[in-house]
């Protein structure tokens, strides 16, 4: 077992809060939705309340181990300003002078916030002598960050071992719990909804998920390949043509288990891929070769809410069709409005699926919205998870 914040002795500690602060921001720089700062908050407060000081650390995008003044972190300093009323200081480095010295000067109840972790490559690289300096700033070890939980990162996975005296953040702890207990013990009908592009993203959580859920609803480009392997024409549809066998196994074990992959019976198409492009509809044993799918049709739709209106836990996590297309975003936005409905336990991960969520104003009709993608998706497949494992137990 982990620890929790609550378990950690906090007062006159200089604290190494790893959050996962990763905000999408427009071409000015300007973050476009701070949930994860928002989220943060309860953690951060508990441990200036509680006598401590903070050293926050997160990644910002994915700089390649080189400063980018793009993915500086400055911006999410100056927005945690605006929540907090504790002094809040920034480092311009992360392992530097400007950190390390005001790491040393920072007192309780006050905040350094240092730039982003992967503007050194060797945080990714999981490189023992960057933890050491990043030990070497703080007493105790704080991971919050669970969006990057399935990272084996030096902030992530070393640091930990350093500064054994950690715990799990509030958020951390909180998304585990929630996705952990839906998993495990869900009320009955549990309907799993999974979209995106690639099946070899979701062939792990698939597998672990059929165990687990009664219905498994696919759609996103990954249908067209489940479709293919049933030999279904699916014309110029994008397909991950090394998984169609595994695609093939995946609903020959659903049939063994009783359970049911289902997967669409008509798609929205077009003959280019473009925001432009006019949708047609089709069903799925009706597809023209010259036509790639784009989008989940109505019948689909209409098919995949009776599932969601007769269950009582979901999860959803990724995008039915193109949803950064208006043109063929309508599967997603109907499947966000059909689980916003459902008064059981609903589960939404993932950046496409959250901002179907969030484009129709729906956030407070869902149980549980996931600061993590690739990390719920970690979490669902059921394997490894640096992040938690690096922990120290009790
Ligand atoms: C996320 O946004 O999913 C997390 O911050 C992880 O980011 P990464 O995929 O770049 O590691």
């Amino acid at each position: 077992m982990k620890r929790s914040l609550t378990d950690l002795e906090l007062k006159g500690k200089s604290v190494f809060l790893r959050a996962d602060l990763n905000v999408p921001l427009d071409e000015y720089g300007n973050i476009t939705d701070d949930t994860k700062i928002y989220e943060e908050l309860p953690t951060i407060k508990y441990i200036l309340k509680n006598g401590g000081r903070i050293i926050l650390a997160s990644h910002l995008g994915r700089p390649n181990g080189e400063f980018n003044q793009k993915y500086s972190m400055f911006p999410v300093a100056q927005q945690l300003i605006r929540y907090l009323f504790n002094k809040i200081y920034f480092a311009v480095d992360v392992v530097g002078p400007d950190a390390t010295e005001k790491a040393k000067k920072l007192k309780d109840g006050e905040i350094l916030v240092i730039e982003n972790l992967r503007f050194h490559k060797e945080e990714e690289l999981n490189d023992l002598y960057f933890a050491r300096k990043l030990a070497n700033m703080a007493d105790v070890y704080v991971n919050d960050a669970f969006g990057t939980i399935h990272r084996k990162h030096a902030s992530i996975y070393r640091l930990p071992k350093l500064l054994t005296n950690n715990a799990m953040g509030f958020l951390m702890e909180k998304e585990i719990k929630t996705i952990e207990n839906a998993t495990e013990n869900p009320e009955r009908p549990f309907t799993a909804i999974l979209g995106g592009v690639k099946v070899s993203d979701k062939i792990g959580v698939v597998k672990n998920l059929l165990k687990k859920a009664d219905n498994v609803l696919i759609g996103g480009a990954m249908a067209f390949t489940f479709l293919k392997s049933k030999g279904i024409n699916i014309g110029k549809s994008i397909i991950d043509e090394e998984n169609i066998e595994i695609a093939k196994n995946i609903l020959d074990e659903a049939v063994k288990l009783n359970k049911n992959v289902i997967l669409p019976i008509d798609i929205a198409a077009s003959e280019i891929y473009s925001p432009k492009a006019k949708a047609k509809y089709y069903n799925i044993n009706k597809i023209p070769s010259e036509v790639m799918g784009l989008d989940i049709g109505p019948k689909t739709i209409k098919l995949y809410k009776k599932y969601i209106q007769d269950s009582k836990t979901i999860i959803w996590n990724g995008p039915m069709g193109v949803f950064e297309f208006s043109n063929f975003s309508n599967g997603t936005s109907e499947i966000a409005k059909a689980v916003s409905k459902n008064k059981g336990l609903t589960i939404v991960g993932g950046g496409d699926s959250i901002a179907a969520i969030k484009s129709l104003q729906l956030e407070d009709t869902i149980s549980h919205l996931s600061t993590g993608g690739g990390a719920t998706l970690a979490l669902l497949e059921g394997g490894d998870l640096p992040g938690l494992e690096a922990l120290s137990d009790i």
